[in-house]
């Protein structure tokens, strides 16, 4: 699988094993995802086929379009590369690079529009290479067991205390 190179110290905030014991929970942390989410994220999502990439893509869009009085399927972008949505004033765009060949046909996805005020969640980021933006949350999922746990290492200062929020909504959520 696509690895994540560890970010520059005192640049990030990690929150790992955040155990996610079945498909509700990572639902859930979707969900929370989307109270914390605004224009011009990034959201990079790792991990293997099958890991929860794309469910956690569709309870954070869902969740943000339900939001706006909308209810839409979210299919995988397995061979559309991308998928784009509108809540309310808020565009998503969720792509799928795992068959992105160059990182040269990021430019007719138009992904860099989605970095002007969108909020963009990328599975296999690792295809982007270079062009990845280093301010992003990174969040990866392993399977463990029949579930799930997911790290998130927030890239640049904004995620802060997003990542702490996210953690205390989840542990709320066990509880
Ligand atoms: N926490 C979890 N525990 C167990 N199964 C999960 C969990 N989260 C998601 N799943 C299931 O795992 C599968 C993941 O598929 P998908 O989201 O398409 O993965 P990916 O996009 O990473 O390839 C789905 O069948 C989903 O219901
Ligand atoms: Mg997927």
């Amino acid at each position: 699988m696509s690895r994540i190179t560890p970010p520059p110290a005192g640049q990030n905030h990690i929150a790992c094993e955040i155990a996610l014991v079945n498909a509700v929970a990572t639902d859930k942390l979707g969900e929370t995802l989307a109270g914390l989410v605004g224009p011009g994220d990034v959201i990079a999502l790792w991990g293997d086929l099958g890991a929860g990439k794309t469910s956690l893509a569709r309870a954070t869009i869902q969740t943000l379009l339900a939001a706006s009085g909308l209810r839409e399927d979210v299919p995988s972008p397995t061979f559309t590369l991308v998928q784009t949505y509108e809540a309310g004033t808020l565009p998503i765009w969720h792509a799928d690079l795992y068959r992105l060949s160059d990182p040269d046909e990021l430019i007719e996805l138009g992904l860099e529009e989605a970095l002007e005020g969108g909020l963009l969640l990328i599975e296999w980021p690792d295809r982007m290479e270079d062009e990845l933006p280093a301010e992003r949350l990174d969040i990866e999922l392993k399977e463990v067991g029949e579930g799930r746990v997911a790290c998130l290492t927030g890239r640049g200062t904004s995620w802060e205390d997003r990542i702490n929020r996210a953690q205390e909504m989840m542990v709320q959520n066990d509880a």
